[in-house]
């Protein structure tokens, strides 16, 4: 017989080792290893020499309907699952504690089950009678919602069995335990193995079930990477804990196109949908001032214009500050690079802060241009014409890249009132409605036609 093998695995980021370390060597991460125990093996015989059962093939095309989708209503939510939500999928829904991911389930369950699907909400965080609370100061309390508060996963999963819902939400997976497994709540193989029971009991099923996880502070949800990969659909909900905006993305979805996003505000009654979130995000602003530029991005299958926030100043450290919130630091440190090498505009000796106004976070390299701008503009102390928008992506060599969806993005823009865009020459456009554009070729046009040569 085989003798089992025991796995230890990285706690951050899931890669497996075949004895403990104090580091990580995959992800570099310290004291993130610990002991797993063996999977169970058959009796010393490889998988093919085993006599499995079966399996039955099928054709490729089928006359099967596509899934059936059911819709809650909250517009946000559902566009965000790519239309709806599909039966037997399993649906990840990762974010920071407090940012407001029980609130948002606990909406969506009621609202699916005003429209008469079965939904059944178990808590393993809270008691049944918070739950209920909550739900009052929401006036969600009339929903036909199904609450339970438990952490046995094997009771969960012999409950959901009978009672067969049609939407299970599971708040969190982290305080989960199967009883399968020797580890805490929590722990890398506790959440493994009970996402796995989770996920093969929805397609077993049927039921679409909803699995809330906590995400560590660099962005991953805690545990390993491999229940993103066992999920149909992983969704982040997002958002800055000193704004009201909270932002559903969708980073994977096997029954939708990803990156789309879904645009809330808290409120003192739980989570208000908002269906035009360029005006919000652009709310703010006031008359022009310099360091402002407004980017005309695209998220998902959607325009949102977002206002980008420089700030140089003189810097007293050696190593002057770049500090970035809502955009990628490695990007933004290409831009300055580009603008020193290309355009001769030194940022040396300068702190540099940038920021996206609400809370937003633009991953597009799109908006490169957009962040030029607004670097530009910072540093010659000279705001951008109140009415214009950019897009764009800066190549290395300053050249100026185009950029997908540009029409919808001046529509959007133009639907604001905006009236001038500048953006890449090389760009291929069917028509730019009554939109004034600027078509630049490279970073160093751009300094020149906005600033005046620099
Ligand atoms: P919660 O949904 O419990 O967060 P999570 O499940 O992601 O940990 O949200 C908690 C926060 O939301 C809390 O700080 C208060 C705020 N909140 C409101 O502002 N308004 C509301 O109506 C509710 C229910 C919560
Ligand atoms: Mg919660």
């Amino acid at each position: 017989m085989a003798k089992p093998v025991t796995a230890f695995t990285c706690t951050a980021c899931g890669a497996s080792h075949r004895k403990w370390a104090g580091r990580c060597e995959t992800c570099g991460e310290w004291n993130s290893i610990t002991e797993e125990a063996p999977l169970s093996q058959g009796p010393g015989r490889s998988l093919g020499a085993a006599k499995g059962r079966r399996i039955a093939l099928g054709a490729l095309s089928s006359a099967e309907a596509p899934p059936a989708r059911a819709q809650s209503g909250m517009a946000e939510f559902d566009r965000v699952l790519g239309g709806g939500l599909v039966g037997g999928s399993a649906i990840l829904v990762g974010g920071d504690p407090g940012i407001g991911k029980s609130t948002l389930l606990l909406q969506a369950a009621s609202a699916f089950a005003r429209k008469g699907l079965r939904a059944v909400y178990i808590s393993g965080e809270e008691a049944s009678a918070q739950i209920r609370l909550r739900a009052q100061r929401l006036g969600l309390d009339d929903a036909p919602v199904q609450l339970g508060a438990e952490t046995a996963l094997r009771d969960i999963l012999t409950t959901l069995d009978a009672e067969r819902p049609d939407l299970a939400v599971i708040d969190s997976i982290q305080t989960l335990w199967s009883d399968q497994i020797e580890a805490a709540p929590g722990s890398v193989g506790q959440v493994r193995a009970s996402a796995h029971e989770l996920v093969t009991f929805a397609k077993r099923s049927g039921v679409a079930v909803i699995i809330v996880g906590h995400v560590t502070k660099d962005g991953q949800i805690a545990g390993p990477r491999v229940v993103e990969h066992m999920v149909d659909t992983v969704l982040y909900f997002e958002g800055e804990r000193g704004h009201q905006f909270r932002i559903l993305r969708s980073v994977k979805n096997r029954f939708g196109p990803a990156a789309e996003i879904g645009v809330f505000e808290m409120t003192g009654g739980g989570l208000a949908e908002v269906a035009n979130p360029s005006a919000l995000f652009l709310s703010e602003r006031g008359e022009p001032v310099p360091g402002s530029a407004v980017f005309a991005g695209i998220e998902g299958t959607r325009p949102v214009l977002t206002e980008i926030q420089a700030l140089v100043a003189p810097s007293t450290l050696a190593s002057p500050r770049r500090t970035v919130v809502g955009l990628d630091s490695g990007r933004v440190s290409t831009i300055l690079a580009v603008l020193e090498a290309r355009c001769a505009i030194p940022f040396a000796g300068l702190d540099v802060f940038l920021n996206v106004a609400g809370g937003m976070r633009v991953a597009e390299p799109a908006a490169d241009l957009a962040i030029a701008a607004a670097l530009l503009s910072a540093r010659e102390d000279k705001a951008l014409p109140a009415d214009c928008v950019s897009f764009g992506e800066i190549s290395l060599s300053g050249a100026l890249r185009p950029v997908a969806q540009a029409e919808n993005r001046l529509k959007e823009a133009q639907k604001l009132g905006f009236s001038h865009a500048i953006m890449p020459s090389a760009q291929n456009l069917d028509g730019a409605g009554a939109m004034r554009l600027d078509r630049i070729g490279d970073l160093t046009g751009f300094v020149g036609e906005i600033f005046g040569a620099g």
